[in-house]
């Protein structure tokens, strides 16, 4: 019994979320970035922040920083405001130096090996002179300074995506020959932020989405989409792109969950379960999405003005982050989900999300976008 309690506790203590930082393989490419979105609690105020690092293809991790890049910066920090409908998205963004970004785990211990499933999140990424993001099982704390704008936050536990550790990609996590990796950590996370952009200060009480990506790179093309309906205590986020395992080999892959915790309704939609039918139109902002499992439909309307899309935004691709992708934080998604029974499918879920994210990159933008202005 003694002996059976040591090792559930060396496991416990082994064990960390895969919110945790990733080893990188001593040859690129790999990338790993986190990304964060507010949701204020009590207006139309949303926020992001983002950070990552790639080692881009052919580069060497052992090697000493190459801060010379052609047009693709290795490494990326972005914060994001927006004030709701109507007011343009404020983005500021910097590329560190490699060498000021130092990354630990549990408390400052070097990473060296990868996360599992499981147990809580514990690490910290720190980057100098710009700030740090510090998350503990029972915390997430953040301050990072660009260009004359803090933005911090101080959030309490995670509201986990599930308990098995395994995140939107369920079981596929666990196969290797996955080129890109999504997992969110927390839905909802309570806190609270503060935005001072040069001595103006807006702050309040938000819920945070917080969740990260690390693999080659990002896909070919991709739709991402995220809300979080406080007075429903409904939330979701979903992916739907193609995703390349090799230049030949191209496929359609989509991530989606969605929870009412008030109604006790969660649901996972994956390419091994379900299928999608997607019409998109990126040039009116807008798509919509039917995901069909085997007992579920569930039909997503996404919209937003065209001119929210406003920012260009940069993500992972094998030679550094590229200017590759738009985003708005005012978009109006309807979730219906329908569930068959006895008498074919009923509605079981007719939910609306104000102030929702929604995103298009690469293959998936607009023609005329801001990325390629
Ligand atoms: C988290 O909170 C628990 C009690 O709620 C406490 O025992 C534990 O030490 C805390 N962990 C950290 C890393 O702060
Ligand atoms: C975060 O909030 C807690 C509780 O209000 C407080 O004790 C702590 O000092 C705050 N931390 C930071 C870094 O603001
Ligand atoms: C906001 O930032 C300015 C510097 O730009 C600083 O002087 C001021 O104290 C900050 N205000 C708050 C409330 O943190
Ligand atoms: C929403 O549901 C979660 C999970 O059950 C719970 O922790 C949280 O307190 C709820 N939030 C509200 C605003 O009811
Ligand atoms: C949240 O859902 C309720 C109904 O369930 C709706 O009335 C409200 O407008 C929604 N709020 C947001 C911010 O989406």
């Amino acid at each position: 019994m003694y002996f059976l309690v040591l090792i559930l506790c060396v496991v416990v203590i082994n064990d960390a979320s895969q919110y945790d930082p990733h080893l990188y393989p001593p040859t690129g490419p790999f990338f790993e970035g986190w990304y964060t979105r507010l949701t204020d609690t009590d207006n139309d105020r949303s926020f992001g922040v983002l950070f990552g690092r790639v080692l881009p293809r052919n580069s060497q991790s052992t090697s000493t920083s190459t801060s010379t890049w052609d047009s693709n910066p290795t490494t990326y920090i972005s914060l994001v405001c927006s004030k709701g409908q109507g007011s343009p998205m404020v983005v500021v963004q910097a590329y560190p130096d490699e060498d000021d970004i130092e990354v630990t785990v549990r408390g400052g211990r070097p990473i060296n090996k990868d996360p599992s499933l499981q147990a809580p999140s514990y690490f910290e990424y720190v980057v100098r002179p710009y700030g740090f993001y510090n998350v503990t099982p029972n915390s997430t704390v953040f301050s990072f300074t660009i260009d004359g704008v803090t933005f911090a936050g101080n959030f309490t536990r995670p509201l986990l995506w599930d308990s098995t550790g395994q995140g939107p990609e369920g079981w596929l996590t666990d196969l290797p020959m996955l080129p890109i990796h999504w997992f969110v950590y927390s839905l909802g996370t309570p806190g609270s932020y503060t935005w001072n952009q040069s001595g103006r200060v807006i702050s309040g009480k938000a819920h945070a989405h917080q969740e990260k990506n690390w693999g080659q790179g990002f896909p070919a093309g991709w739709m991402w989409t995220q809300a979080y309906n406080r007075t429903a205590n409904a939330t979701f986020a979903g992916t739907f792109g193609v995703v390349s395992f090799n230049p030949v080999i191209r496929g359609p892959a989509h991530l989606f969950g969605y929870r009412n915790f008030a109604r006790n309704l969660r649901l996972d939609f994956r390419p091994d379960n379900s299928f999608t039918t997607q019409d998109r139109r990126p040039c009116e902002g807008k798509a919509t999405v039917n995901i069909y499992s085997l007992l579920h439909t569930v039909e997503l309307t996404m919209s937003a003005p065209v001119e929210t899309f406003q920012k260009c935004l940069r993500g992972p691709v094998e030679s550094g982050f590229q200017y590759n992708l738009v985003e708005t934080y005012v978009a109006t998604i309807r979730v219906v989900i329908k569930k068959l029974g006895f008498r074919g499918f009923s509605v079981i879920e007719d939910q609306i999300f104000y102030g929702a994210a929604y995103e298009f990159g690469r293959e998936y933008l607009c023609p005329q976008n801001p990325c390629t202005d």
